[in-house]
């Protein structure tokens, strides 16, 4: 057999190619890298490349080689093109798996910033109360912080000779313009609202039965010492209804305080009391022990009163235009601080408002945890 090199004549051309082919084949799939592959090509295809001058060779050959030769480059470079373009395929596709993975968002990661900013204890009670009230079918309702005579006193039936009333309790705004004048009587004047109830009037005033809402918001009394703030935060609750009794308001109430303390078994008792909007009237008190100085909520045999609440007199409903020989109901008010105080044992209720950052590092909470009754109320 002769042996043959492979460059040893036209003639051989065919398999020249065949063999090039594969070189080149290993060549580019060996190629990691888009750049390697585009220098590969470069050398093979670009204008000095080596398939392109063995084209430009072609035209020394005549006849019959030529027309050969032709074909067989001609498939060469068709081929190498081809497979340069699947090899680049491939790189891409290796290079956007890399991308996604490094890329990848862990969404079981806690999000980031954690510690920048915290919960103000009484924005968490709030937002537990509200929780646990929402799940029952309140809906919230606002009114404003400045009141009227009629709004805060009046319509909720406290007369004008009652305790509440007295300037000592009252923050009454100075007379004259828009805000009332002394001279214009008792029912102009404005003051800063000292409880949530109002919003019970203003609710009744504009809307017809059933009423189920609560009330979170600012209230305001002149007073001021380890329990007791200028302005402190209440949730007033009001429901009216046909066929409301005493039976409902304690249901509630039982349920509410059991799951704001997180106490499954928390005692809670009913207190014989007095509100002028509410009759009868109940404070609520809750099971404690005082045993060894501190205050544990739970068990015990000591009582510690926590709200005050009533079914709606129903002056107050005929003063807001309900019908009380069909409509009765129920109210509540819960004080914020004093839960928030309660539940996470904050002892002096002046810190609340002193805006002490280390006070709220102490006792803020997580922005990132809304409260829920599903999600857990006090992470
Ligand atoms: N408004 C009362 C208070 O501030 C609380 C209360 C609300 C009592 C509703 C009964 C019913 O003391």
């Amino acid at each position: 057999m002769p042996t043959q090199n492979k460059y040893s004549g036209m003639d051989d051309t065919v398999s020249i190619y065949a063999q090039l082919q594969d070189e080149l084949g290993l060549t580019i799939s060996a190629a990691e890298t888009l750049d390697a592959l585009e220098t590969i090509r470069v050398a093979e295809l670009g204008k000095k490349g080596r398939i392109t001058s063995m084209m430009k060779e072609l035209g020394k050959l005549d006849g019959e080689a030529r027309k050969t030769a032709g074909q067989g480059l001609n498939a060469l470079k068709t081929q190498i093109a081809l497979t340069i373009e699947q090899r680049k395929a491939e790189l891409d596709q290796a290079a956007l798996n890399a991308r996604l993975m490094a890329e990848r968002i862990d969404v079981s990661l806690p999000a980031r910033p954690q510690n920048q900013g915290l919960i103000h204890p009484v924005s968490q009670t709030i937002d537990e109360i509200v929780a646990i009230l929402g799940e029952m079918g309140f809906v919230v309702a606002e009114g404003p912080d400045v009141e009227d005579d009629w709004h805060n006193f009046t319509a909720l039936n406290i007369p004008p000779d009652h305790p509440a009333r007295e300037e000592l309790d009252t923050f009454y705004l100075p007379g004259g313009g828009e805000l009332g004048d002394k001279d214009e009587g008792e029912n102009e004047r404005h003051v800063l609202r000292t409880h949530t109830s109002p919003v019970q009037i203003r609710t009744m005033e504009n809307q017809q039965p059933p009423i189920r809402i609560i009330v979170p918001g600012r209230t305001y009394r002149c007073d001021y010492d380890a329990t007791h703030s200028p302005m402190f935060h209440q949730v007033e609750g009001l429901v009216v209804d046909k066929k409301t009794h005493m039976g409902h308001l304690k249901g509630c109430l039982i349920e509410f305080c059991r799951a704001f303390f997180g106490v499954e078994d928390l005692p809670v008792r009913f207190r014989p009391s007095y509100f002028p909007f509410t009759e009868p009237s109940a404070e609520v008190d809750i099971g404690c022990t005082r045993e060894g100085g501190g205050l544990r909520i739970g068990h015990g045999d000591d009582w510690l009163e926590i709200l005050g609440s009533g079914m709606i007199n129903p002056k107050v409903l005929d003063n807001c235009g309900i019908d009380s020989t069909i409509y009765q109901g129920f109210a509540f008010g819960i004080g914020v601080e004093r839960m928030a105080m309660l539940k996470y044992g904050i002892p002096d209720l002046r810190t609340f408002y002193e805006s002490d950052l280390r006070w709220l590092r102490h006792y803020g909470f997580s922005a990132l945890h809304t409260p829920s009754m599903v999600g857990g109320l006090e992470r």
